[in-house]
């Protein structure tokens, strides 16, 4: 079942994740982009780190889920991602988390709502309409 998220949370959520996006290290791409995670302790925030190997970089979406994890918060409601370099609303695909975030999320918040803000719009969805059909670890191979 969906988490409820209250409209306020929202807002602090998007909040957060506009201003986390402010402190992104982005030197490569100049894409900064800004995550926040609603857990039973609060709001934990990332953004992107990236790295010189391109390879190693780290998506803001995972930098906040491991903020949350590391701070002991399990139970996640919300995210919120806001890629404030990004060129306009017209065409979502470039607000959207990439597909090893998804994964993320799958594993983490699985009945998390993800808040997409774009520069002047904020759309809404469920981690099963972004990724649908998940890798999972079902059997545990005995040593
Ligand atoms: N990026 C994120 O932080 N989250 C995503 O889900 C997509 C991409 C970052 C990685 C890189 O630093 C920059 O955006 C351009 O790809």
């Amino acid at each position: 079942m969906a988490a409820h998220v209250s409209t306020g949370n929202r807002q602090r959520l998007i909040a957060a994740a506009r201003e986390a996006a402010q402190s992104a290290y982005a030197p490569y791409s100049r894409f900064r982009v800004g995550a926040s995670v609603l857990g039973e302790q609060g709001i934990h925030i990332g953004t992107n780190v990236e790295n010189a190997s391109f390879g190693l970089t780290l998506c803001a979406e995972r930098a906040a889920l491991a903020a949350a994890m590391s701070n002991g918060d399990r139970l996640i409601s919300a995210i919120a991602i806001a890629c404030i370099d990004a060129g306009g609303d017209q065409d979502l695909s470039e607000l959207l988390p990439c597909g090893a975030c998804r994964q993320w999320m799958a594993e983490l918040c699985r009945d998390a709502e993800i808040i997409i803000c774009g520069a002047e719009s904020v759309h809404i969805f469920s981690v099963e309409e972004l990724l649908p059909m998940p890798f999972q670890l079902l059997t545990v191979v005995q040593g």
